[in-house]
């Protein structure tokens, strides 16, 4: 099973799709640490609910983003955590974290990436007038929202759409990508070609082994 650990800042309704697939036996992966920079997150609070172990650690207060992020770094370590789910992380992590867990970092966003980066990407989309739009699961790098695609998924936009009414659509389907997603990445072979995240085809399964002659 590999751990994940789980960055969040707020609803944590991403972090719960997660942990339903884990549950049901749908993403061969179990939450070891579900991590907040807000204390009174109710993600955090989902978490504390499910028995998930649960760190708080705020940015403010702390002397600099280097310093938050050893605690950070830190607490998924000792929880033993292999992978970092974003979900809903309100905050930029520094090459430096990235360093700490190498392609392992990955993030859901509700555009089609490149589109619509950074906050409020749902309003984005409509001021735009795109037809169009959806969400993006991609590893993260140290861009905004701009690191090697895993799997998007389209939603039509409608003309009598409101920002929150199409976010709430784009929503399910990001319940859906997310796990779906690591599901992908972590039960698979996958190589990053440029900028693109490729899978491999799974390798030809071996021969079948002839039954040995029964000796005499
Ligand atoms: C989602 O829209 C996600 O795409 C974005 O932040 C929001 C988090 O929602 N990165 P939730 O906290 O998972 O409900």
């Amino acid at each position: 099973m590999t751990r994940l650990g789980v960055l969040l800042s707020g609803r944590g309704s991403n972090f719960l799709a997660l942990h339903d697939a884990a549950r049901r036996g749908e993403l061969p992966a179990e939450i070891a640490l579900v991590a907040g920079n807000v204390a009174g997150a109710p993600g955090l609070e989902r978490a504390r609910e499910r028995g998930l172990p649960v760190a708080v650690l705020p940015h403010r207060g702390e002397h600099d983003r280097a310093s938050h992020e050893a605690k950070l770094i830190g607490a998924l370590r000792r929880a033993g955590v292999e992978w970092v789910c974003l979900a809903g992380y309100m905050r930029l992590l520094s090459p430096d974290f990235l360093a700490a867990f190498p392609c392992r970092v990955v993030n859901i966003h509700p555009s089609l990436l490149p589109a619509f980066p950074g906050l409020d990407a749902q309003a984005q989309a409509l001021a735009h007038g795109v037809k169009i739009t959806g969400c993006t699961v991609h590893l993260v790098d140290a861009g905004l929202d701009s690191g090697p695609i895993v799997l998007q998924r389209a939603v039509e936009v409608l003309d009598g759409d409101t920002p929150e009414t199409l976010a709430a659509r784009i929503l399910e389907q990001e319940h859906l990508a997310y796990p779906e997603a690591m599901g992908r990445l972590l039960t698979r072979r996958w190589e990053i070609h440029g900028r693109r995240l490729i899978f491999l085809p799974a390798p030809a399964a071996p021969p079948p082994v002839a039954a040995a002659a029964p000796v005499s």
